[in-house]
């Protein structure tokens, strides 16, 4: 029985942080653990100062007995409220040691230690970040408390064959009644956010690996019996990621064992404990038949994500929460790097800025603005973002840019040295990377504190006498809450110019030449930048490579942005010319305009016709922008609209190039044969799949034979899935068998269920509700388990816009009344899920007063988790 945390807690402030005034120099931890009761003995050995109280986290504890250096405290000597332990008569050097009682099977929160599967087959784990540790024992729980730790697992043997916990091996042995032990030091003092235990009947698979520095390290994976074959490529995976991390960075592993273990119940991807990563098994299995080519790359990039960590994150961990971005965002550039050399730079960097304009735009234009370091919060788990992870990561793009691959690393190996075994700050970061290189990086901290997406303003002009272009430069960051006033950024804007037959031209600034492409900073709020001996009038392309996480506004012509998409040498650029058109397109499309329409689909169907062309490229450039993307730019957003519009569009688009030309294309994709997993293969399905759902909107027949046909003879998960979504979506007679098909297919399979459910809410249109109930009353649907409650729930409320916001305002009401109930179970999925809601307040009028009533429903009901009521008052805020 957990009480649940004080929902009006005080918001925390960066500007309140004060180190601690007592630090725990090492930790013996105790368990003595069983499914319904754990009993949990730990010795802290403290450092301190005598005059300052004792104050350690605990939440939902029952305290058994409590010592002070061997002398049992008297009741007078201690209290236990609120979430906090005050002992009196500490010095510096005493141990204290308490003995508490926790409830595993109970926590269906997920943080702390919890249960995994059913009673009788599951396992026992641990999820400490945030602030998980104080669920398991009294601590300060907090990331600049630095502890070594020595842990002592006892369990029943037939029960939990298998006990581990971060660190080294150090004994194992039998006791009696059939019970056994195992002991695990780590070497490495570590904050209490890094800690973790699992125990249980587990598989495992090894590998042996040797540092270049010549350290013999045994690499586990672990999962259960069932699953272990699914574990092979994620271990390759991880050899590869960590021989990267040698070469790249300079960076060896640091202990002798390396444990990885799978779980079905997580509320996040996965999680770098020191020595013991866990991983939600939705980013570590992977299987041909189950798995998409989409998925094996997010396992790739998840596993090398927390790896990387071991280096990001755990050597040099955060001061404080509000550092968050200092492991993560660094991270998430570190894993970006990591598999845009193992697949394609153009593909990966496609599919991260699609991500960031998808998740953190939004994010970031809304009443949850924050900046990547936050100023406060309340609920830290709630700050779990897109601005702390991909923002965060461009940043860290944004300063590599700068400083250059060489000078980058001469930075982050200051940076490793110098906080090595630390607590550190952002500008303990900006500090290493600026002295390595004697350069001032001060300036960029400003990215750091301020919200919002700055507009960039581009303007060209040509003066054919002078043979001179001239752009001009402009910066805003419109206001967002709690930050009205804005101020100017460095932005590097990466540029080219293009003549008229698409060849880039050398660029001459300043009496200099450069090479074809430069780097322009901006960084006041206006600026001209000046090219000499320009013949005729260029076409700009600027923010190469999204050189800065901005929104441009440049008066491109549809020919200009034609000519970018079809003559770029570089595919990133061309995609985002592509991209830049659509939406010029889109708009065409509402006022019955032409221009760029033709623009958009005329480049296209001749890229389509181009052999040479990579088809995963293809596929990407075939893609408009998604409905959320092109909500952001509407002052009153109509979902509906959207969805009807961008349809018509990407039929505009089928139709050019031709249901006969699309149709023959499919066919060609279709290889047969046994399944391919490498890139060509992956990038043919890309392809596919994408010109299948082209051809369903000008030949659905067509379209729905051939994926009715493609859905039988699959060999994998990737053409399986396309070719069940396409029925669906079509409302094809053979929907429904295919839809029963996979669902007793893949019926022991809870990651290929959780696509069947998420595959049907995503059905974009007004009937997507009375499926969503549909589907809850399956016996496989569950709030209980954070993976399908989102595939379920959280694709329905963030994946179908013209889905969940029925004019009635009926979704809305449904998911208020399941995040009521998801929040009982599990406050942090619920809190995440709720962030559906953000951007009510730009909907059109009917839609907007419905989302507003639901919510204030919501956020009136008194028994809402801290951070679930969070969310609700942060969105209904304006
Ligand atoms: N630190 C984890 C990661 O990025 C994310 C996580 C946060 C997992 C909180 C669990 C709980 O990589
Ligand atoms: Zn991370």
């Amino acid at each position: 029985m957990s009480a649940r945390p004080d929902t009006s807690a005080a918001p925390i402030h960066l500007r309140d942080y004060a180190p601690p005034a007592w630090r725990v120099e090492s930790i013996e931890l105790n368990f003595e653990l069983g499914i319904d009761t754990t009993e949990v003995t730990a010795q802290l050995h403290l450092r301190g100062d005598a005059n300052a109280p004792l104050r350690l986290d605990g939440e939902g504890l029952e305290l058994l007995a409590i010592a002070l250096d061997g002398q049992p405290l008297e009741a007078s000597a201690w209290r236990y409220a609120d979430g906090m332990l005050e002992v009196e008569g500490a010095r510096d050097g005493s141990v204290l040691s308490t003995r508490v009682r926790i409830h595993p099977a109970a926590n269906t929160a997920l943080e702390g230690l919890y249960l995994s599967g059913s009673r009788e087959a599951g396992f026992l784990l641990t999820q400490c970040e945030a602030e998980g540790f104080r669920h398991i024992t009294f601590f300060p729980d907090r990331p600049d408390v630095l502890t070594r730790y020595t842990v002592t697992l006892q369990a029943e043997r037939a029960r939990f064959p298998v006990l581990l916990a971060g660190g080294n091996p150090d004994g194992a042995g039998e006791l009696p009644d059939g019970r056994h032990w195992a002991r695990f030091v780590d070497p490495h003092p570590k904050p209490c956010y890094l800690f973790a235990l699992v125990a249980g009947r587990l598989e495992k698979i090894e590998r042996d690996y040797r540092t270049g520095e010549g350290r013999a390290v045994k690499l586990v994976i672990w999962s259960e019996a069932n699953v272990i074959d699914s574990c092979h490529y994620a271990m390759d995976a991880l050899e590869r990621c960590i021989r990267w991390d040698e070469q790249v960075y300079g960076r060896y592993y640091d202990l002798d064992v390396f444990h990885v273990v799978a779980t079905h119940d997580f509320n996040m991807g996965a999680m770098e404990n020191k020595g013991l990563n866990i991983f939600n098994a939705k980013y570590l299995l992977a299987d041909p038949d189950t798995t998409t080519d989409d998925e094996y790359k997010a396992v790739e990039a998840v596993v090398a994500h927390e790896y990387f960590h071991n280096w990001s994150g755990n050597r040099v961990t955060c001061r404080d929460w509000f550092q968050l971005s200092l492991k993560e965002g660094l991270t998430v550039f570190r894993e970006q790097q990591f598999s845009a050399d193992m697949n394609s730079t153009a593909l990966k960097r496609i599919e991260d800025v699609a991500l960031l304009r998808r998740a953190q735009f939004p994010e970031d234009a809304g009443p949850l603005a924050h900046p990547v370091r936050p100023a406060e919060y309340r609920e830290i788990n709630n700050f779990y973002t897109a601005t702390v992870y991909e923002k965060g990561s461009e940043l860290v793009r944004m300063l590599a840019g700068k400083l250059g691959a060489d000078g980058f690393r001469r930075g982050m190996d200051r940076y490793f040295e110098r906080n090595d075994g630390r607590a550190a700050t952002i500008e303990d970061f900006l500090a290493a990377l600026g002295e390595a290189n004697d350069l001032d990086l001060t300036p960029y901290l400003a990215w750091y504190g301020q919200a919002g997406t700055p507009r960039l303003r581009a303007r060209g002009q040509f003066d054919a006498a002078a043979r001179r272009y001239t752009l001009s430069l402009s910066q805003h960051t419109p206001a967002t809450a709690g930050q009205p006033e804005k101020q100017s950024l460095p932005i590097p804007v990466k540029l080219a110019l293009f003549d008229r037959h698409g060849r880039m031209l050398p660029l001459r600034m300043d009496g200099q030449t450069e090479a074809h492409e430069t780097v322009v900073v901006l960084d006041q709020a206006e600026r001209e930048f000046t090219f000499e001996q320009v013949e005729h009038a260029p076409v700009p392309s600027l923010l190469r490579g999204f050189s800065a996480p901005v929104i441009l506004d440049c008066d491109y012509a549809p020919a200009d942005l034609a000519l970018l998409l079809t003559h770029d040498p570089d595919g990133f650029n061309r995609w985002e010319a592509g991209q830049q058109l659509a939406v010029l397109a889109f708009d065409d499309c509402r006022r019955d305009g032409q221009t760029a329409v033709r623009a958009w689909c005329g480049a296209l169907a001749q890229l389509f016709a181009d052999p040479a062309l990579d088809p995963a490229l293809l596929a990407d450039l075939l893609t408009p922008p998604g409905e959320v993307e092109l909500a952001e730019r509407e002052q009153e957003v109509d979902p509906a609209q959207i969805h009807a519009l961008r349809q018509r569009l990407q039929t505009q688009l089928a139709t050019t190039i031709g249901a006969a030309t699309l149709a023959q294309r499919l066919a060609a994709l279709d290889v047969a044969g046994p399944l391919r997993l490498d890139a060509v293969a992956k990038a043919q399905r890309r392809l596919k799949r994408r010109v299948l759902e082209l051809l369903a909107l000008v030949d659905a027949p067509a379209a729905q034979a051939h994926a009715d046909t493609q859905y039988r003879q699959a060999q994998g998960m990737t053409d399986r899935l396309a070719a069940l979504s396409v029925l669906v979506r079509t409302e094809a007679d053979a929907a429904t068998a295919a839809l029963a098909d996979f669902r007793r297919r893949h019926a022991d399979n809870p990651l290929a269920l959780d696509k069947w459910f998420a595959a049907q809410a995503q059905v974009p249109g007004e009937r997507a509700l009375e499926r969503v109930r549909t589907l809850e009353s399956d016996p496989a649907f569950t709030l209980k388990n954070p993976n399908r409650a989102r595939a379920l729930l959280g694709t329905f409320a963030s994946g179908n816009p013209s889905g969940f916001h029925r004019a009635d305002g009926a979704g809305y009401a449904l998911l208020a009344e399941r995040l009521v109930a998801l929040d009982a179970l599990n406050p942090q999925i619920a809190a995440r899920v709720a962030t559906a809601f953000n951007g009510w307040q730009r909907l059109e009028p009917v839609r907007r007063e419905a989302a507003r009533q639901v919510l204030t429903g919501l956020a009136a009901r008194p028994e809402l988790s801290r951070n679930l009521a969070e969310i609700v008052a942060g969105v209904l805020k304006s």
